[in-house]
């Protein structure tokens, strides 16, 4: 590739002293933070001095300058793709997490069938919530890891590819990622900022379709936090010449029913057979809706989302999965008979204690439940369980029975369940009334151009 872009070679310092200065509040300059990145990504910092300074800069916070310089020194931490062989506009869409959040593996073939290249860069679970290469994996086969230039035969075959940050793309991310999974600094704006756009900005992408979640189980909990995140990421965009959108939605409760890697590869096959849950399918509508408008594929959102249900109804979309699953190295017959997929050996039922309505669901309790399960990291060096999960038969809002099943827990270790279950049975608030319906999404913050 002709797309590498290095940073410049950083100027000396000690890094005991950079972290004391962010520790101590002051704003880091450009050439501090490349030192911190470039030293960290070629091994000569070691994890435990950038895990100080992630915390520092976690209860710190970073200026909107030291933000800008973050993820402008982990993108050059490795190559910019040039997709310019590629004539259709490149979208992508990136979330920033949440539990049962699964729109990308419905997103990703639909614009590839709506005639988008969508050359999308993921991550893994992150704290309690699940991430989309360890859902992908959970298909047999199913590879991340492909170099460039596989990459670029898959999306020249089929419009669409998934893979993670490759030791060529973005390597500084593929690093602090799974540093700030494991040790209780994600939830930082800046941070979020800098670890999405930097592997977006990588993409080569013309458009970005930001879902920013706000909620219990999202990373930012209140809406006004959540706006605030997504201003700074469509900004860093604009200021790289991307049309850009954030759209804002609830992470009040799991998205669709499922969460768990495999449980939510078959949620998705139901979507892309034009079935599923209601709050997924309308979710993956809104969000394939921008993506189609600010790739010039519909004039107007409303008629992106059109084109969007017609994509999926007509199995066109479901026809891109498979042959991205099978490109990938994937078994295609896994897509077509969903038992291909794993399955765990025991199931639990949490039941209700009383009849009544559900009223709320602590989201982040049923992410953590999940990651108890197997489903997710507690330390880096971690596998995950790809067929263990929870399945919620009851939503905020629905009617439920003393006695009656409020999820089913999919375990293949008894330790795991007892705990999980706990989690789960604390995490359902059953009330007398029911609550008011909740938006799906809250707020849209468009950059200039969308
Ligand atoms: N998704 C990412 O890629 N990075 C984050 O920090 C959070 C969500």
């Amino acid at each position: 590739m002709s797309d590498s872009a290095k940073s410049a070679p950083s100027a000396t310092f000690r890094t005991t002293d950079v972290i004391r200065r962010k520790r101590g509040g002051h704003e880091l300059s450009r050439a501090e933070i490349v030192h911190l990145v470039d030293g960290y990504t070629r091994g000569e910092i070691p994890d435990y001095q950038i895990s100080a300074w992630l915390m520092a800069a976690l209860l710190r916070g970073l200026t909107r300058a030291e933000t800008a310089a973050l993820t402008d020194a982990m993108l050059h931490s490795g190559q910019v793709l040039d997709l310019s062989e590629f004539a259709a506009p490149k979208v992508d869409k990136h979330s920033t997490g949440g539990v049962g959040d699964k729109t990308s593996l419905v997103l990703a073939p639909l614009a590839a069938a709506g005639g988008l290249v969508v050359p999308m860069i993921s991550g893994r679970g992150l704290g309690h919530t699940g991430g989309t290469l360890d859902k992908l994996e959970s298909i047999p086969g199913f590879r991340v890891d492909l170099s460039t230039a596989q990459f670029k035969a898959v999306l020249r075959e089929c419009g669409c590819a998934m893979i993670g940050q490759t030791p060529e793309i973005v390597p500084a991310d593929r690093k602090l990622y799974g540093l700030r999974d494991v040790t209780g600094t994600v939830e930082s704006p800046s941070l979020i900022c800098a670890s999405i756009m930097s592997k977006k900005l990588a993409e080569g992408i013309d458009a970005l379709v930001l879902d920013v979640k706000a909620g219990s189980g999202a990373f930012m909990k209140t809406e006004q936090d959540a706006a605030f995140l997504a201003e700074l990421m469509v900004e860093t965009g604009e200021r790289m010449g991307k049309k850009m959108v954030a759209l804002i939605t609830s992470m009040d409760e799991p998205l669709g029913h499922c969460v768990g890697n495999a449980l939510e590869v078959k949620e998705c096959i139901r979507i892309l057979l034009g079935s599923g849950p209601a709050d997924l399918r309308e979710l993956c509508l809104e969000l394939g809706a921008w993506m189609l408008h600010l790739g010039g594929r519909a004039d107007t959102v409303a008629k992106g989302k059109q084109l969007a249900a017609k994509l999926i109804d007509s199995g066109q979309a479901l026809e891109k999965f498979r042959r991205m699953v099978e490109l990938q190295g994937g078994d295609p017959r896994a897509i077509d008979d969903p038992t291909r997929l794993p399955n765990s050996s025991y199931l639990l039922e949490v039941v209700s204690p009383k009849t009544g309505y559900v009223s709320a669901i602590q989201c982040e309790d049923v992410g953590t439940a999940c990651v108890i399960l197997g489903g997710g990291r507690e330390k880096k060096e971690d596998s995950i369980d790809p067929a263990v999960g929870i399945v919620l038969h009851k939503k905020v809002g629905d009617r439920v029975e003393a006695g009656e099943p409020l999820c089913t827990l999919h375990y293949n270790s008894d330790a795991r369940a007892g705990h999980a279950k706990q989690m789960l049975e604390r995490s359902y608030e059953i009330g007398e009334v029911s609550p008011a319906p909740a938006l799906l999404i809250r707020r849209i913050i468009p950059g200039g151009s969308a």
